[in-house]
């Protein structure tokens, strides 16, 4: 059985395709790639179709993570489609549960409520230096592999 996660941000083009990337690298490093499926998309269509931002592209390669992905925005249709559905912050989360059928709420899960170091946000890196991607790499790092560690265990 494959296990499908869907990252969101509101641009769909820093954190969350970053967060796909990242995900999908802990799958494969663990030799899991049949088990899980994995993609983003934002809360926002700001950025449709576009690759995602250079910066997140810069910080991926160099840990030797490719970004494929093109932005999209959350469809209804989602909800049903992916067993976890994991916003970077507390106003993606929002704006997810605004349009999730309340029966299937219970997938949409912060990404953060899995990092040793928090809880709290993915801050938003769009408007601030390079320096920001670093720190949102490390948090989406650490986060990643707890969830995949919380999916593998069953207490996700
Ligand atoms: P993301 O970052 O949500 O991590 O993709 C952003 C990208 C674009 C914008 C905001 C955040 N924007 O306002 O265009």
């Amino acid at each position: 059985m494959t296990t499908s996660v869907l990252f969101v941000c509101l641009g769909n083009i820093c954190r969350s395709p970053l967060a796909e990337g990242v995900f999908l690298h802990q799958v494969q490093g663990r030799g899991l790639n049949d088990r899980f499926r994995a993609d983003s998309a934002g809360t926002s269509a700001y950025h449709v179709g576009e690759t995602p931002d250079p910066r997140s592209i810069e910080v991926a390669a160099r840990h030797g993570i490719r970004l494929p992905s093109k932005a999209r925005k959350v469809r209804a249709g989602d909800f049903e489609a992916f067993d976890v559905i994991v916003p970077m912050d507390t106003a993606n989360r929002r704006d997810l549960l605004a349009r999730c059928p309340d029966p299937l709420a219970e997938k949409v899960r912060l990404l953060r409520e899995f990092d040793p170091d928090g809880p709290g946000d993915v801050p938003d890196p769009y408007y601030g230096g390079p320096g920001g991607f670093d720190t949102v790499f490390a948090m989406v790092d650490r986060s990643c592999a707890r969830l995949l560690d919380a999916l593998l265990d069953g207490s996700l």
